[in-house]
């Protein structure tokens, strides 16, 4: 398994780490398993699956009184965890109300509660999940689930939690399952463990070239991919101002990464993902508060998830046209730093006055989506970002902030959320937003006067995207850092974007 990721660790400065899991699809568990898992609805709570009725008699009805004593029914989500009964060490009962109405999120969410809930995180995990009595194709999304949820970042620690998982999911039909996982879901989750993987690094590690290595690395071998690296001097010929700006004050170079996917029709118009990659935000000169500073380390969440989402489609051969930009730079002070009340050249030819430097991500991401426009001539324009403070106050880890030009637009990506399990939540984009960009010397100003940010923040960046465009803005700085884990995702760096993105291409390709 994640034999990309483990061969990083030779090339790169630093290494990204495997999460060791191996699933398989079977008719019947084979082997001596320790964790097993059932599925059961009230019903089931009273007369229990076939499957359980040999390993109840094993264990003298202990299975059944535990049911009983527990007072375990069965509801919906909830799940008995029951220690030693037989030859298993752990076995879980997880209630479903009813197995008809299990979409393909509430089985990741399923999935990942069951990683979530087995004890024996420290030795070698052989799990097995019972899905005979759920509808098609759920086994293929129970072990989505469970890979999003089986992740942890121990890299720094002395002692590492090595265990080595296998997982087996028992289900009437192997090839279907067998086919959509490992042909399609497996690389959603392993594109959205690149992404935290990223996320969690810390910025001495992470900075533009080796963001550029590691992406490089990822889509090493990967079909109909092309990779291109803008450096300096080409994006002083292009007059990238704000990008270059941005990058200033840091020793490390900024750079415009390009990665294109052509699975589509020959010459057809792509969908573009732009991504803001800022490997550390400091705020710059206008420097941030030493309080809580260190969580901008994951202000490159935004690139991270476009990379991600770029490789689930190429590695599942979607047919697709689509072209993944991300903008690198640290956000650094110094002397050599750019200033508020500086004025950037962007690349559009327009004029950008500097208000706060810590106002970053809008400039970096205006001269890559204009780039982009220009370059490939998109049908539509995502851009991701970790922009705004005031995203994450409005609407947390729940809801990453939407901003299109039009509300109905955004009511039919907001279904782009529910179908991906990643929600979005709209805000609204007023042509006062865009007048508060008025700049006394310069075209216009990277931050307007107090609120709303994340609308402002957008309006900057809709300055430079066609308005003929179909354009969704999200803005992820509430839900790329998890205060607490999901079904799907440990507390910490979430890879928030890669299932959504994904969902999106899906739906628009
Ligand atoms: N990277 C931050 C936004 C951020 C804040 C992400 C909190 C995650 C958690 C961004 O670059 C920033 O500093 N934005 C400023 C903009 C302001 C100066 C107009 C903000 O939101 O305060
Ligand atoms: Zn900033
Ligand atoms: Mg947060």
């Amino acid at each position: 398994m994640n034999k990309l990721l483990a061969l990083l660790g030779s090339i790169l400065t630093f290494s990204l780490i495997a999460q060791p899991l191996t699933v398989e699809f079977s008719n019947s568990p084979s082997r001596a398993v320790d964790q097993h898992v059932f599925f059961v609805n009230e019903a089931q709570t009273k007369l229990l699956p076939a499957a359980l009725v040999d390993l109840n008699k094993q264990s003298n009805e202990r299975i059944m009184k535990l049911i009983n004593h527990h007072d375990f029914t069965g509801k919906k989500d909830s799940i008995l965890h029951l220690e030693m009964i037989g030859d298993a060490e752990e076995l879980l009962l997880v209630g479903i109300e009813s197995d008809a109405s299990l979409t393909p999120v509430d089985l990741h969410n399923l999935g990942g509660k069951i990683a979530a809930a087995l004890k024996s995180t420290t030795r070698n995990l052989n799990v097995t999940i019972y899905t005979e009595n759920l509808p098609q194709n759920s086994a293929a999304h129970l072990a989505m689930g469970y890979q999003l949820r089986h992740y942890h970042f121990d890299k720094y620690k002395s002692e590492k939690q090595d265990s080595i998982s296998r997982l087996t999911l028992v289900t009437d039909d192997i090839p279907t399952n067998k086919q959509l996982f490992e042909n399609d879901l497996t690389h959603i989750a392993k594109g959205t463990h690149f992404a935290r993987d990223l996320a969690w690094e810390p910025g001495k590690s992470i900075y533009p070239q080796t963001f550029v290595d590691a992406v490089k690395a990822l889509f090493k071998g990967v079909d109909k991919i092309s990779i291109d690296v803008l450096e300096v001097a080409e994006m002083q010929r292009l007059t990238m101002g704000a990008l270059l700006g941005v990058g200033k004050g840091s020793i490390h170079e900024p750079k415009l990464l390009v990665v294109e996917y052509r699975g589509g029709i020959k010459g057809g118009a792509p969908i573009v993902l732009a991504g803001k990659g800022i490997t550390f935000d400091t705020g710059g000169t206008s420097i941030k508060p030493n309080s809580g500073m260190w969580a901008m380390k994951s202000d490159m969440s935004g690139a991270a998830a476009v990379a991600g989402a770029v490789y689930a489609s190429a590695m599942r051969g979607e047919k697709v046209n689509l072209v993944g930009v991300m903008p690198l730079a640290e956000n650094m002070p110094g002397s050599n730093a750019i200033r508020p009340g500086d004025v950037l050249e962007t690349m559009k030819g327009t004029t950008i006055e500097v208000m706060s430097t810590d106002a970053e991500g809008r400039l970096i991401l205006a001269d890559a989506v204009y780039y982009a426009q220009q370059s490939f001539q998109p049908k539509m324009l995502v851009n991701i970002a970790t922009l705004t403070g005031s995203a994450a106050r409005a609407l947390s880890d729940e809801y990453a902030a939407l901003v299109t030009r039009d509300f109905t637009f955004s009511t039919e990506i907001m279904k782009v959320g529910e179908a991906s399990g990643e929600y979005v939540w709209p805000l609204p984009l007023h042509p006062n937003h865009f007048d508060q960009l008025k700049s006394d010397i310069a075209d216009i100003k990277n931050s307007g006067v107090g609120n709303p940010g994340a609308s402002i923040g957008a309006a900057v960046l809709g300055t430079f995207v066609d308005e003929d465009l179909p354009w969704v803005h999200l803005d992820i700085a509430g839900v790329d850092w998890l205060d607490s884990a999901t079904d799907t995702a440990p507390k910490g760096a979430h890879g928030w974007g890669v299932r959504f993105m994904d969902q999106l291409v899906r739906q628009y390709k």
